[in-house]
């Protein structure tokens, strides 16, 4: 049983993880140890001396300072001076708050979190959710802090649900996901910053005195900062290293802190980012923070990414598809931009088939007016003038040549020169009295609105229902400036970050129940909303608008500390590369690209013949293999941070077959041949690798040669166990 209580400390716990919060002799919760599977009752928390600028209560015991002792979820202004996890207004204008534990509850399985996505448990999964209820009677607030544990996952989920239990309304200003207070040592963090087409670069940073993090103000997880930290041990690498990766399952704006007040314990918190937030709570009703997912590992960096993925990849991701390996597409986007009629769409489909391909993706520019990116965004009506007739017929067309037909949507999205905002202005986001602001030359639906909300799910229904559609891509091209609804009074102006994404997360379930057998990828200008979140109800991502197979090093790189390789949409684009300029050859941007859900985004029918040979052996290599990256355990073994080369590899689960890959960024002249040590084999197996036969240990301890140089700059060796 994952969770167990006992003398007032609580113990969650698997085989190789332990979480032991206890209850103080002030009934404070306090986060006594979060690591390495430990005997819970041999640890306890030893209460510090005296300092004299904490306050302190006189108790039997001894002085009682809170300010120094690890919090388990720290609230404003109470005797912990340090940063808090929950801030509120309540109408006595008594904002100070000292939440005392008063009950708990071990509930089995997992109960889902309303209006958001979250891990779930499916029948069969050893798994437990610790509920700890605290309460502050004077404020009239309960927090209940629930925990969850699988058997299987190094990793604890966590949320809070905020209750006003008084006679009045109060307003929320801050309520985090998680906080965590970790012992003293020196520590190191990593976050993922980036941009359009640049997006999930690493940034690492020692922990210091004072205040670090990182957070996102524009309505979405944003290309700027992903949801996501690593913190860990100073000098933590692949393989070394207490290492805590804490990922939220939110796609709004998010904050991550580290706070270190003099030698006090370094505080991590992630959660909605208190900027412009603030949700009102009557009498009897609860707020939900978003998941925070919180994975230890005593190995170092790459299991904790293992750990991510097997456990978003299956119990975060859902629907058909989850399980199943993806198809190879073929998307117009970068082949035609707006410019196609449905002979042009059809030569490449005919091109597909062809080499193999399976999906054919209609991008932007297919309904209403659309032939820039200036109009009809809202109209979700097919051009049959431009399509040369019915979506129908055209996906008809497209299933005679053995594809299947998928479609692009920007649902949030409205543009002014749009028949919808023509005749519902006031449905996009602006600020009464003043023009919108444009970005991209458009506007964000208020997905506030229910009716906005029904609309859409209508719209993009009958789209769906009216052709055989087996893909969706669902973009969003641009940012919320200007957040204000009409639909709210003033004093809920401040709930309208957090109400647009439960919006989207309303039309999203709504959408992917009914159609069960369409596979969604969700894109955001590319990494723009690239987060578990979203993986909740779109299994895969377009991570990037940049298909530069160098940069994408760089890029699918940084996606695979936290998200599954299954989620990562990575295509085979034309040279010179539209967002560089810079020429690779097909081979190794075949190589990247087959590192995710694999795809083409060219007009093939430009494609010479022997480019669509090798496109065919792609294509045939990839389906052979997929199930492996699909589900294979993933080893990062150069990192092109580090060196001028990349390398990576997939293990399956009976470690019976991997697939080695190998990319140079870079090349000098005359290089010397390199080694590189495999990782995650079974070191008493034969292997062969490249004709040769080797055991799992000579390929993890010594390596396998490579002699690199321009017509070597790029490979996959498929490797199987004898
Ligand atoms: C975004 C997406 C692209 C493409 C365009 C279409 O930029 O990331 O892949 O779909 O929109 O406008």
């Amino acid at each position: 049983m994952p969770v167990v209580f006992q003398n007032r400390k609580f113990h969650l716990y698997n085989g190789s993880m332990s979480y032991v919060i206890e209850i103080s002799r002030d009934n404070d919760l306090l986060n006594v140890y979060f690591g390495k599977y430990v005997d819970s009752d041999e640890i306890n928390t030893v209460y510090p001396g005296n300092r004299s600028w904490q306050c302190y209560k006189s108790m039997e015991g001894g002085c009682y300072q809170l300010g120094l002792l690890p919090c388990e979820y720290p609230t404003a202004a109470s005797p912990d001076f340090r940063a808090p996890a929950f801030e509120a207004e309540v109408p006595s204008g008594v904002n100070t708050f000292q939440f005392k534990y008063k009950d708990y509850e071990i509930i089995s399985g997992k109960p889902a979190l309303e209006g958001l996505p979250a891990v779930y448990a499916e029948s069969g999964d050893s798994v437990q959710t610790l509920k700890i209820i605290t309460a502050d009677e004077y404020a009239g607030i309960e927090i209940d802090l629930f925990y969850t544990v699988f058997d299987r996952f190094n990793a604890v989920c966590r949320h809070s649900e905020i209750k006003n239990i008084g006679k009045d309304g109060i307003k929320i200003k801050n309520a985090q996901s998680v906080s965590l207070d970790f012992p003293n040592g020196a520590y190191e963090y990593i976050h993922f910053p980036g941009d359009w087409a640049r997006e999930k670069h690493i940034s690492r940073a020692a922990v210091t005195v004072g205040t670090q993090g990182f957070e996102t103000r524009c309505g979405a997880s944003s290309h700027a900062e992903n949801p996501f930290m690593i913190f860990g041990d100073r000098g933590m690498n692949e393989n070394y290293g207490n290492v805590y990766g804490i990922s939220l399952i939110y796609s709004g704006n998010h904050s991550f802190k580290i706070e270190c007040i003099s030698d006090i314990l370094p505080r991590v918190q992630a959660g909605i980012n208190p900027f412009m937030f603030s949700y009102c709570l009557a009498p009897g009703e609860t707020f939900v923070t978003p998941e925070a997912v919180i994975t230890y590992s005593a190995n170092g960096i790459g299991e904790m990414s293992r750990t991510f993925h097997r456990l978003y990849r299956t119990r975060l991701c859902r629907g058909k598809y989850r399980d199943l390996p993806r198809p190879v597409l073929v998307n117009n986007w970068e082949g035609t931009y707006f410019n196609f009629d449905r002979k042009r769409l059809l030569d490449i489909a005919d091109e597909a088939a062809k080499i193999g391909i399976e999906l054919f993706v209609l991008d932007d520019g297919w309904f209403g007016r659309r032939n820039d990116d200036r109009s009809s965004l809202g109209d979700w009506f097919a051009n049959e003038e431009k399509l040369g007739g019915s979506l129908g017929s055209l996906a008809e067309e497209i299933n005679r040549r053995g594809l299947k037909f998928g479609l692009w949507f920007e649902p949030e999205m409205i543009s002014e020169d749009s028949a919808l905002y023509r005749a519902h202005p006031d449905w996009a986001v602006s600020v009464p009295g003043k023009k919108p602001l444009l970005s991209r030359s458009q506007l964000v639906l208020d997905y506030t609105k229910p009716q906005v909300r029904d609309y859409i799910v209508k719209t993009v229904s009958d789209v769906l229902s009216g052709a055989n559609i087996e893909y969706v891509k669902w973009d969003k091209n641009r940012m919320i400036s200007e957040p204000y609804s009409d639909s709210l009074p003033p004093e809920r102006q401040g709930e309208f970050y957090h109400r647009y994404i439960l919006g989207v997360y309303d039309v999203l379930e709504r959408i992917t129940s009914a159609f069960p057998d369409v596979l969604f990828e969700s894109c955001s200008g590319g990494g723009g909303r690239n987060d578990p979140g979203m993986l909740y109800y779109m299994p895969q991502t377009w991570i990037s608008d940049d298909t530069d197979a160098v940069e994408r090093l760089y890029i699918q790189y940084g996606s695979s500390f936290v998200y599954p390789m299954s989620s990562v949409g990575a295509h085979v684009s034309a040279v010179p590369n539209h967002q560089t300029g810079r020429i690779t050859s097909l081979s190794m941007r075949g190589t990247v690209a087959m590192n995710g859900a694999f795809g083409y985004e060219l007009d093939l029918a430009k494609v010479s013949g022997d480019e669509k040979e090798t496109m065919r052996a792609q294509v045939s290599f990839y389906k052979k293999n997929r199930g492996i990256v699909n589900d294979g355990d993933y080893y990062r073994l150069l990192s092109p941070y580090e060196t001028d080369y990349s390398a990576w590899m997939y293990v399956s689960g009976d470690q019976s077959r991997a697939l080695l890959y190998f990319a140079a960024a870079a090349l000098t002249p005359n290089p010397i041949p390199i080694r590189i040590k495999l990782q995650g084999l079974d070191g008493d197996r034969l292997y062969t690798v490249n004709h040769e036969t080797y055991t799992g240990r000579t390929l993890m301890n010594y390596g396998v040669y490579v002699a690199v140089n321009p017509w070597n700059n790029n490979f996959i060796y498929e490797i199987e166990g004898l």
